[in-house]
């Protein structure tokens, strides 16, 4: 049985003061919701205070990004031991904002999933297409190459630990949700996928859908067999939208 993930992605968002706000609300939440795993994912600056403050509560932390290389001369950049230095449990990597805004490549991403798996870091592969891929028929084969440039660098055995997202990016930030069938669908294709290579990991593997994923929309995309659960943006930065998304999620157990 997989156990349901809620993640806040805040992206560039956030304050010391509306952090601990946030924060401060969605205590009582983590610990109404036993049955699932919640966790934030602050920019880098705020990571100590997220870490802190989360210290002893049940909602994890995550960063947004890290380098793909241990240390040296990559000015701006965050190492994934610089991560775990603050109790960091989790890492985005290859969300479709670095991959669209910031150029980064498959094989990018590939070498980041690997060097936060070394790390003891829980990566979470993001991926998804977008709609020009869905209307001219390309979507499986964009999130097949995405998915198997982490098989080839990592194998099958990277995603019995990795998390994945599947995030259509025409439905991130714009309140266009995938619905559950189409969500579904996809990940019940990067499922079979996994199952090629083989069936036990496959089986095992965290897939979250994000995409506008709201207090409105979670039950339904919860209640899919394959969506194991939501990576959510704009909505995790309201405490009751949040909430209530980690309730539905708690509720499809
Ligand atoms: P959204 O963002 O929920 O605001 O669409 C999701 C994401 O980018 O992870």
């Amino acid at each position: 049985m997989r156990r349901p993930l809620v993640m806040g992605n805040w992206k560039m968002n956030g304050s010391l003061v509306a952090n601990q706000a946030l924060l401060d609300a969605l205590a009582p939440v983590a610990t109404e919701c036993s049955g699932i795993d919640i966790a934030v994912c602050p920019s880098h600056i705020y990571l100590p205070q997220v870490s802190s403050i989360c210290e002893g509560s049940a909602i994890q932390v995550g960063a947004q990004n890290m380098c793909d290389q241990d240390k040296g001369a990559f000015t701006g950049e965050v190492s994934a031991e610089m991560l775990r230095d603050f109790d960091i449990n989790y890492v985005l990597v290859g969300h479709s904002e670095r991959r669209a805004i910031y150029g980064e490549t498959d094989v990018q991403v590939a070498a980041k999933v690997e060097k936060a798996l070394q790390k003891g870091l829980v990566p979470v592969l993001c991926v998804g297409e977008t709609l020009e891929e869905r209307k001219s028929g390309d979507m499986q084969q964009v999130i097949e190459t995405q998915i198997r440039a982490v098989l080839q660098h990592s194998t099958i055995k990277a995603f019995a630990q990795l998390v994945v997202a599947y995030e259509p990016v025409w439905a991130i930030g714009t309140g266009e949700t995938a619905t559950p069938e189409q969500a579904q669908e996809v990940h019940a294709f990067i499922r079979d996928l996994l199952a090629q290579e083989s069936a036990e990991i496959a089986a095992r593997t965290t897939i979250l859908y994000g995409g506008s994923v709201s207090a409105a929309n979670a039950d339904a995309l919860f209640a899919m067999p394959d969506v194991d659960g939501g990576l959510v943006g704009g909505a995790s930065l309201k405490a009751g939208d949040f909430a209530a998304i980690c309730r539905a999620a708690q509720g499809s157990l």
